[in-house]
């Protein structure tokens, strides 16, 4: 059996930004198919003759702005109470395929989280049966198979495969709040680095010494991180920054505008968390990179209006246009973040 479907989680509330995102990719590279957006998720089945594996890997998940995850995917199953595990187990078998390890995940609303019970108590019995009937062994190429609950009676199978997917439960990143830091937006910086600076980078590209601008910096959450990793930053607020950060001699507070103010020298990043309008943050990190203001930048664009996804393409699209135009060679990612709710965050690299 060819699995015709994939299968992409988001936050709850996004389904028609991820909807119309993998709608307009997929008819971009050519691939026939519709998309089924439901709640924290959204299937998109394909009426193309090709395996669904080749767009799953056309489609790379770091490619993606509001998907969580990504999985090839089989029909959803409605199960009798009874005995839900057979029909699994034989779907498994149907499809041929096999796996290292076995996640079950819920959308990320209240309602699914209740089913944690269940979901738990089918974990081991579903790994035996699937054990013993040879799908699920040691090696098996790194695959994982994950089984998305949306009900007690409705699951739907999907697979993984290493490199193109999340490597978190419900491809949330969970991150502890840091005890000291300003406010909660911290973790967007935090979560940001995670999301765009493989780990064994960090001391290269996030490292002791640098010098970093923060337009927007108060109180202070994304001033803390970039001072946590031994940065010096300019902070550009009217607002009051936390004292305790101010105290550590690595932060200067300008109260300057941030749309306008520029660096006295070239720095290592330019982290921006204003709220404005996307156009008018675009086009102020815009002159940052074509003026090679910065090396890298994160920012978030803010989307209050409706038509989330086509603000997001229009914005980066213009983005890449102007840099192209201007000689700049960089590289543009955006992601959904878990800590982002009605905002993206944008990660540039410049290469020259
Ligand atoms: C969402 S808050 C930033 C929170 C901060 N990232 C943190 O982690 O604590 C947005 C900040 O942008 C500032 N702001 C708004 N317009 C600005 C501008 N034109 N220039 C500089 N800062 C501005 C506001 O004063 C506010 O403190």
């Amino acid at each position: 059996m060819i699995p015709q479907q994939l299968l992409f989680y988001c936050r709850p509330g996004f389904e028609p930004d991820l909807a119309g995102e993998i709608a307009t990719k997929a008819a971009a590279l050519g691939w026939q198919g519709y998309p089924r957006p439901q709640v924290g998720h959204v299937g998109f089945v394909l009426t193309d003759e090709r395996p669904a594996n080749a767009l799953h890997r056309a489609l790379p998940l770091a490619s993606l702005v509001f998907a969580r995850q990504s999985l090839v995917a089989l029909e959803p199953l409605e199960l009798s109470r009874e005995d839900r595990l057979s029909p699994i187990v034989e779907q498994v078998l149907e499809s041929g395929w096999s796996f290292e390890s076995l996640w079950q995940e819920t959308p990320d609303t209240n309602d699914a989280k209740a089913l944690a019970g269940l979901i738990k108590a089918l974990q081991r019995p579903l790994e035996s049966m699937l054990k013993k009937r040879g799908a699920l062994r040691r090696k098996a190429g790194g695959r994982r198979l994950h089984l998305w609950w949306t009900e007690g009676d409705r699951v739907q199978l999907g697979m993984s495969f290493p490199g193109n997917r999340s490597e978190q439960p419900g491809g949330i990143r969970r991150l502890r709040f840091p005890h000291d830091a300003p406010s909660r937006s911290t973790l967007k910086l935090e979560e940001a680095w995670h999301e765009f600076v493989p780990r064994d980078q960090w001391d290269s590209r996030l490292a002791e010494g640098m010098q970093a601008a923060d337009l927007g910096a108060a109180p202070g959450g994304w001033t803390w991180q970039l001072v946590r990793r031994g940065m010096q930053v300019y902070a550009i607020d009217n607002g009051p920054m936390d004292g305790g950060l101010m105290a550590t001699d690595l932060v200067e507070h300008l109260r300057e505008d941030g749309f306008v103010w520029a660096p006295p020298m070239r720095l290592d990043w330019l982290v921006c968390d204003i709220v404005d309008k996307p156009a008018r943050v675009i086009d102020m990190v815009e002159r940052w990179l074509v003026k090679r203001w910065c090396r890298e930048a994160v920012f978030n664009l803010k989307l209050p209006m409706k038509q989330r996804w086509e603000a997001v393409a229009d914005g980066l699209a213009r983005l890449d246009r102007s840099l192209t135009a201007a000689g700049v060679e960089a590289e543009i990612a955006c992601r959904h973040l878990y800590h982002d709710r009605e905002e993206v965050t944008v990660h540039v690299r410049l290469f020259n």
